[in-house]
C-alpha cells in the first residue's frame, strides 16, 4: 500500500496505518504524506520506509511507481487528506491503475463523486470507502438482525452522532478544525460532511435501506461560515422515519455515535463508545444483550479477533475494513473470485456526497421535504471492492 496524507502530526493516518498493520496481509511501502517535502521525508524515516519510496508529491508517487516491477510497486493507495484532496488523488490513481481506498467524505461535491464513479468503471480497480463505523462487530451483527426480519417491518430510526471539540468558538482548535471549517477544503459543510454522512451511512448500512428525503435544520456558532451542529429529519425509502442529530458543540461529549432502529417486533440500540454490546429489545419479553465474539455473535457474521471480554474497538473496526479490502486485491491479484464484503464504496461516496449537499440545500430552504436525487445509474459504475 501506499498512503497520501498521513504526515507526522496528522490524525486519521496513522490510525489508518495501524489498522492495516493488524493482520499482517499489508505492508506500507511508499507515499507522499504531507504537502511539505519535508515533512514528508520525516515520516517516511519514522515509518523506516525503503530510500526512494517517500515522494515528493502523489503525482510523482503514482507515475514513478508505476514504473516499478509488479511485484515492488504499491497495488493500492490509502487517501487519508483533507476533503478536498480526495478526488483528485482518487483520479489519478485509478488512472494510473491503482486500487483505491479512500476516507469519507468521497469527494468535495457531489459532481466529482459523479466522475469518480466514471473513472472507476473505465479503470477497472477496487474502489472503496472508509466508513469506519461498518467495521464494527456488532454494526455488522445489527444489520443481520434486521436483514433476517428479526426486527420486523423497520418503522423508525434515531441516529446521533455528538461530540464536543469544536465548541469553544475562541480558542484556536488546532489545523484539524481549521480545514474543517473552511469551505475550500472541507466542501459545503463541516459537521454535516464530517460525521453527520457517517451517521448517516451507518443508519442506511444496518437498515440495509436508503434516505429518500430529509428536511434539515443546521447551525454554525459565531463566526463560522460552516455548520458545526444539526438536525435533519429522514424518509426512507422503506418507509422507516428516522432523525438524525449531529453536533461537534455538545459540550462534554467525544464520539458519541448512538443509533436505535425500531422495528414492529423489536428494536436495537448500538452506541460506538459501548462498541461490544449490541441492544436488542422486544415488546414482551426481557432487554437482551448481544456481546461480540460470543457464539451467538459468531453467527451474525462476527468478525472478531479476540474472545469474549476482551474489548475490541476503533482500531479493530478500521482494519476489519482494511483486511477485506486486502482480500478483494489479493483475489484480483490472483484472478480469483472476490469475497464476500461489507465494504462501503462507489455507492456509498455518491449517497454520501447526494446527503451532504441535500442536507445542506434543505436547511437554506423553507420547503419541507427534499428528495435525495436518484443515483441508480451512477452507482451502477461503482462495482466496488
Ligand atoms: N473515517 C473516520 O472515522 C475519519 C476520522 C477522521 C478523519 N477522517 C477523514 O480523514 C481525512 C483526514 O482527516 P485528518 O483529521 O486526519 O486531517 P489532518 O489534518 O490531521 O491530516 C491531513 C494530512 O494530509 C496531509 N496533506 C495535505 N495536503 C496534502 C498533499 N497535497 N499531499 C499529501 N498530503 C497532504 C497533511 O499534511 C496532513 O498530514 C479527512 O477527509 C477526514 O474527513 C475520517
Amino acid at each position: 500500500m501506499g498512503m497520501v496524507g498521513g504526515g507526522p502530526d496528522a490524525f486519521i493516518g496513522a490510525v489508518h496505518r495501524m489498522a492495516a498493520n493488524l493482520d499482517g496481509k499489508i505492508e506500507l511501502v511508499c507515499g507522499a504524506f504531507s504537502r511539505s517535502a519535508d515533512k514528508s521525508r520525516q515520516m517516511s524515516r519514522q515509518l523506516a520506509l525503503a530510500p526512494g519510496r517517500c515522494y515528493a508529491d502523489y503525482k510523482q508517487m503514482f507515475e514513478q511507481e508505476s514504473w516499478l516491477p509488479a511485484d515492488q510497486r504499491m497495488e493500492f493507495v490509502s487517501i487519508v487528506t483533507p476533503n478536498h484532496l480526495h478526488f483528485e488523488v482518487a483520479k489519478l490513481a485509478l488512472e494510473a491503475g491503482f486500487h483505491v481506498l479512500c476516507d469519507k467524505p468521497a469527494t468535495l461535491t457531489l459532481d466529482e463523486a459523479r466522475q469518480l464513479a466514471e473513472i472507476r468503471q473505465q479503470s477497472g480497480c477496487l474502489y472503496a470507502l472508509t466508513h469506519t463505523y461498518t467495521g464494527y462487530p456488532m454494526v455488522v451483527a445489527a444489520r443481520e438482525l434486521v436483514a433476517r426480519g428479526e426486527l420486523g417491518r423497520i418503522r423508525k430510526v434515531v441516529v446521533e452522532y455528538h461530540q464536543g471539540w469544536l465548541a469553544d468558538t475562541n480558542a484556536s482548535l488546532g489545523k484539524q478544525a481549521a480545514w474543517r471549517l473552511d469551505p475550500a477544503q472541507a466542501g459545503v459543510s463541516c459537521c454535516m460532511a464530517d460525521i453527520g454522512v457517517h451517521a448517516a451511512n451507518l443508519a442506511e448500512f444496518i437498515c440495509n435501506d436508503e434516505i429518500e428525503q430529509l428536511s434539515a435544520d443546521l447551525g454554525a456558532s459565531a463566526g463560522r461560515v460552516l455548520d458545526d451542529d444539526g438536525v435533519v429529519m429522514l424518509r426512507f425509502a422503506g418507509g422507516a422515519r428516522g432523525l438524525l442529530s449531529a453536533s461537534q458543540i455538545a459540550v462534554g461529549e467525544e464520539n458519541d455515535l448512538r443509533i436505535r432502529v425500531y422495528g414492529e417486533k423489536a428494536s436495537l440500540d448500538w452506541s460506538q463508545q459501548e462498541p461490544n454490546s449490541l441492544r436488542l429489545m422486544h415488546a414482551n419479553k426481557p432487554l437482551e444483550i448481544l456481546r461480540t465474539a460470543t457464539p451467538q455473535a459468531a453467527a451474525l457474521g462476527g468478525i472478531t479477533r479476540t474472545p469474549p471480554g476482551h474489548p475490541e474497538g476503533y482500531l479493530e473496526a478500521f482494519a476489519n475494513l482494511y483486511r477485506q479490502f486486502a482480500e478483494q486485491v489479493e483475489a484480483r491479484r490472483k484472478q480469483g473470485l472476490p469475497g464476500k464484503n461489507t465494504l462501503p464504496g462507489i455507492r456509498e461516496a455518491l449517497r454520501g456526497m447526494a446527503f451532504i449537499e441535500t442536507v445542506v440545500a434543505a436547511s437554506a430552504s423553507q420547503q419541507k421535504w427534499h428528495p435525495l436525487p436518484d443515483l441508480t445509474q451512477e452507482s451502477n459504475r461503482g462495482e466496488s471492492a
